[in-house]
């Protein structure tokens, strides 16, 4: 890991410490399904998202290639979703550059010593996978894509490890119709950082992460791997799906959306 990647790795757990998201025991385990505290509004955002990845994507190649599934869970952080399919009957790895126990992998560590042995840790970053070539049903980077540092070769190295046939899977990335959009969220991030993140500011903010994605960036860099991206969009809640209409109202900027970006391994 780089130095920069390494110093985010470190600052980024505090940061995320500070936001109260170092949840465990039954709180760890609902996952998706947290009903109470600040963090409820956006892990409802976030359940919608799960349960269209298990209807349109999972639920589909299960019953396809007729068993479970082997997952690998790219940007897994504390695991949750790895655990959510670990319970469902598949197989999951669950892949993180942290080992932390605020929501890195040693968080996750409680959730997989119940999963009767269908799911793994596996430290590493998603840029240089430790899984061999097809070895998996369906990589899922689950917010996680927009940490990417060179998006054609993190695409294409998850690529490398689902099995022809097998699916790719983008989860609750910050999508925008317009670069411009983005542009404009990456430099309102950058301006607020300090207030945002405190210390930890310049760490956070020094690798040069993609940070959002639009349709087009998205299919640019699937060029080479041969990847074609479907959405499937997610009905969201109904403040979520209200927020472009009242961005245009204030005259703010067109807010992104996540939806469930899908594609068939060729
Ligand atoms: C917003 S968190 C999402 C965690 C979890 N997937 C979830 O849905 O709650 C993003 C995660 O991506 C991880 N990450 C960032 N860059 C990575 C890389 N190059 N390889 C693997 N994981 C990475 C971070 O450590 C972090 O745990």
């Amino acid at each position: 890991m780089s130095a920069d990647l390494a110093g985010f790795a470190a600052a980024y757990a505090r940061h995320r410490a500070a936001e109260g998201r170092g949840h465990s025991g039954e709180a760890l385990m609902a996952l998706p399904y947290l009903r109470g505290g600040p963090l409820a509004r956006q892990w409802a955002v976030r359940a919608r998202s799960f349960e269209t990845l298990v209807g349109d994507v999972v639920a589909p190649l299960a019953k396809r290639l007729g068993r479970p599934l082997s997952v690998l869970d790219l940007g897994a952080g504390n695991g949750w979703l790895s655990w959510r399919l670990a319970l469902a009957g598949h197989s999951a790895i669950a892949l993180d550059i942290r080992e932390d126990e605020v929501d890195g992998l040693g968080a996750a560590r409680a959730l997989a010593a119940r999963a009767e042995g269908r799911m793994q840790l596996r430290p590493g970053s998603f840029a240089a996978i430790s899984a061999p070539d097809a070895s998996v049903d369906l990589a899922v980077f689950n917010a996680a894509l927009h940490y990417a540092l060179d998006l054609p070769a993190v695409l294409a190295e998850a690529a490398r490890v689902v099995r022809p046939g097998g699916r790719l899977a983008i989860v609750d990335s910050p999508f925008y119709r317009r670069e411009a959009d983005g542009v404009a969220m990456v430099a309102e991030k950058k301006a607020g950082a300090s207030q945002r993140f405190g210390e930890g500011a310049d760490v956070l903010l020094a690798p040069p992460f993609i940070e959002f994605l639009t349709r087009a960036r998205l299919a640019e860099a699937s060029a080479a791997s041969g990847l074609a991206w479907r959405r499937r969009r997610v009905l969201y809640p109904l403040w979520y799906e209200a927020r472009p209409l009242l961005a245009r109202l204030r005259g703010q900027r067109v807010p992104s959306r996540f939806d469930v970006w899908m594609s068939a391994r060729p």
